[in-house]
């Protein structure tokens, strides 16, 4: 039996993919893996450090792993504080994934790259697939330079790695990891403790988001997919809904009008500033009809029932 392996399982987007793996398919053929010690998840689970090639191929060839969801990262507010690390990281935990591709001893992968592959040259609205690409962060930096990297071992040792370019992921599971869209899942717990919301961008600030649960589709789908349709080998542009931050606020103000928001912004102004405001995913549509199902209507319906239910748990 082959079974997947999720490298990060414990993040953000992790823990919402374990558990919708879980629901999907049988348990026994998922393993879970991250760098802390244990798991919040009942599934199989051992601790790795991603970038250490011999402990992932061990664990590879230990449980049969066909798939790996490599999704650590240092994201891109967190990785200015210590730009080489974030390299580091970032470069080498993928190099060891696509080596163990390379070497046969994987079929698939999955890893995620970014819209910080942007830059301030790039176009700003609807953002195509192969607009200018010179990001400003070493988080940019690391996707763009990871999704040629991953474009390579397709076309030169015919491996199998799938990746989009995923805007800000909106999601309740857990806290997010360090990048410059945390506001708009940060706001949603000052809103149900009933605090102020201190908000790093200043109101205007447009960037492009995604719902985790249409962010999970987009993994399950393209994974799915003949690899034979996929004309993209870096990396696809997807496209939720884009906001501002006063577009959050005011829809929670209207639900409770005590709630206020205080701008304060700080160095992450800068790297939101950088970043397109849309996104043109038509090469997505076309290739694996990947089509957004969350606005931001429904996007704060869910968010506000799903925390309040795992505050009541
Ligand atoms: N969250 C977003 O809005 C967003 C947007 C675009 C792309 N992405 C990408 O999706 C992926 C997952 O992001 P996330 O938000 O879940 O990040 P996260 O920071 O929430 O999770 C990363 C996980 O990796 C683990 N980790 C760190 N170092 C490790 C190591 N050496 N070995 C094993 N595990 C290690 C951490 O413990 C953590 O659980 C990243 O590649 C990120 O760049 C995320």
């Amino acid at each position: 039996m082959s079974r997947i392996l999720i490298i990060g399982s414990e993040g953000q987007l992790g823990s919402e993919l374990s558990s919708f793996l879980s629901k999907n398919i049988e348990h026994d053929k998922i393993v879970l893996s991250d760098i802390r010690n244990n798991s919040s998840s009942d599934l199989t689970y051992q601790k790795l450090d991603a970038l250490n090639y011999d402990e992932i191929k061990k664990t590879v060839l230990k449980y049969n792993i066909s798939e790996i969801y490599h999704l650590v990262a240092i994201l891109s507010a967190k990785g200015e504080q210590n730009p080489m690390k974030t390299w580091d990281l970032n470069m080498n935990s993928l190099f060891n994934i696509l080596e163990l591709a390379k070497n046969k001893f994987i079929k698939k992968v999955f890893w995620p790259s970014s819209i910080s592959v942007f830059g301030e040259t790039s176009p700003k609205n609807n953002t195509n697939q192969f607009s200018v690409m010179e990001p400003s962060t070493v988080y940019g930096i690391s996707k763009l330079a990871g999704e040629r990297w991953c474009e390579y071992y397709n076309q030169r040792y015919n491996t199998d790695i799938r990746s989009i370019r995923f805007p800000g992921i909106i999601s309740s599971n857990t806290l997010p990891g360090g990048g410059t869209t945390d506001y708009a899942v940060e706001i949603f717990y000052s809103f149900l403790n009933n605090k102020d919301y201190k908000c790093f961008l200043n109101k205007e600030t447009i960037l492009p988001m995604i719902y985790i649960d249409d962010a999970i589709n987009s993994i399950f789908n393209l994974m799915k997919e003949n690899k034979k349709k996929l004309s993209i080998k870096s990396s696809y542009n997807i496209s939720g809904f884009s906001i501002n931050p006063s577009m959050i606020f005011e829809k929670l103000n209207k639900i409770n009008e005590s709630f206020k928001i205080i701008y304060e912004p700080d160095y992450r102004q800068k790297i939101a500033d950088s970043w397109p405001n849309s996104i043109n995913d038509e090469y997505a549509k076309r290739d694996w009809n990947w089509m957004a199902e969350f606005d931001l209507d429904r996007t704060i319906d869910i968010m506000i029932k799903r925390l309040k239910t795992k505050y009541n748990d």
